[in-house]
């Protein structure tokens, strides 16, 4: 983590004269304090990711019974298994005794966790199998020291958690996005590649830069070359509509491409944004690989390519972009104030073969290319908000409109969470 000169005198009350002024100064882009301070780090881990819907693993990362992987938030560690019973759980890597990691393999197969300290031990689900010695101990009963868990929902094959227990389902929130992505069949895709992209720089400038594309034209010069989401929409309207019209029939997928767009704090529920959209492709693109030509067979339900690619939010820090032949899933998380996972995972048809109907290399070209030009303007913006001399200027209304909704929510949030401490 890159050394932010502290400022000594952070308090709730510099926090909520921040928050205020960011709000009276609508549509300017966040204070440097946002991105500097520890306190608001630690706010927005307990009041914003984890009372939010957050992508963990795909269901083929955990097939059979005993099968767990581990997801990494901030400072924490969630383990994704697959009981006995072959429910999936989110536990939290925490050892109900003194607290060691019970968990350190990143994926495997196990019937039960034992924790390296004292060897206290768990079963798949969560709950506690058995701990050395402690019957000498008046009342101790084992029901009473499962490890924790987080709330767990599966959409088409996504297993997303919610460390609030009290959060809205998932469900009645994703469901208007349900038949556009539906056709994709992710519940039965396969993984063909994910690689976690270790950005140097605070989260929020991570997601924001992926919330608008006023730096496609200048930072992703093969993407711009490719996707009509580059310029501003008066432009590319007649063609993203003519290609609206023909999608449904062309891929063979009812309601592929019908608008929704519930997110930040216009989400059906706290951290639950969902939105679907379908923008277009340049003429002579099909796909979302280096030179517009398919990569791998047609995903699930597809008939064919329609010129055009499905744009997904699925909570507020996990996205998707869906080609007819291959999804593009995108998510970022905080691992310290200056350290942020940006995870990229790329699905392909669940009955391809690797080598035979794809080949990894041309399948993650395009994104893996955009990811690193991303990581590069991300690093040096990070580098120039925490100069003592930046002024936040204001945001492009129609390009950077979606960072703006995102700024507005968080700002709102944050306030309500100083507001009850
Ligand atoms: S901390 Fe896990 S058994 Fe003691
Ligand atoms: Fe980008």
């Amino acid at each position: 983590m890159k050394v932010i000169a502290t400022n000594v005198d952070d308090s709730v009350a510099l926090m909520r004269e921040k928050i205020a002024l960011g709000k009276s100064k609508g549509g300017f882009a966040l204070d440097p304090y946002f991105y500097r301070s520890h306190l608001v780090h630690k706010n927005e881990l307990s009041s914003i990711l984890f009372k939010s819907w957050l992508y963990a693993a795909h269901v083929s990362e955990i097939p059979k019974a005993g099968d767990f992987v581990l997801f990494e938030v901030g400072e924490d560690s969630f383990i994704i298994s697959r009981d006995k019973q072959g429910e999936v759980h989110a536990l939290m890597n925490v050892c109900r005794h003194r607290g060691a990691r019970v968990c350190e393999a990143q994926s495997g197969n196990t019937k039960t966790f034992v924790c390296p300290y004292h060897a206290w031990t768990y079963n798949s689900d969560g709950s506690m199998r058995s701990a050395r010695h402690m019957g000498m101990l008046d009342g101790f009963d084992k029901e009473d020291y499962g490890l924790k868990k987080a709330k767990v929902s599966i959409f088409h094959g996504l297993i997303f958690i919610n460390c609030d227990l009290d959060a809205s389902d998932l469900e009645p929130a994703f469901m208007p996005i349900n038949d556009q992505l539906a056709g994709y069949e992710l519940d039965k895709a396969k993984i063909a590649h994910k690689q976690t992209y270790k950005v140097d720089a605070n989260w929020k400038l991570c997601l924001e830069n992926y919330l608008e594309c006023y730096h496609c034209a200048t930072a992703h010069k093969a993407y711009a070359k490719s996707h009509t989401l580059e310029d501003i929409y008066e432009n590319v309207a007649d063609q993203v509509e003519a290609m609206q019209k023909i999608a449904p029939e062309v891929t063979g997928i009812p309601g592929i491409a019908n608008e929704h767009q519930k997110i930040y704090m216009g989400a059906e529920s706290f951290g639950a944004c969902a939105a679907a959209s379908r923008y277009g492709l340049y003429e002579g693109y099909v796909t979302g690989s280096q030179d517009g030509k398919p990569v791998a067979p047609l995903m699930g339900k597809f008939k064919g390519y329609d010129g055009g690619t499905g744009d997904f939010h699925l909570g507020p820090v996990t996205f998707m972009l869906n080609y007819p032949d291959h999804c593009v899933l995108y998510r970022f998380i905080p691992r310290g104030l200056t350290e942020t996972d940006m995870e990229v995972v790329w699905y392909v048809n669940g009955g391809a073969k690797e080598g035979v109907d794809y080949d990894v290399d041309r399948v993650t070209a395009l994104w893996h290319n955009t990811t690193l030009e991303d990581e590069y303007i991300i690093t040096r913006n990070s580098e120039g908000v925490n100069s003592q001399f930046f002024e936040p200027g204001p945001f492009h209304p129609e390009f950077e409109e979606v960072s703006m909704m995102f700024v507005d929510w968080y700002l709102d949030t944050l306030e309500k969470s100083v507001t009850r401490s």
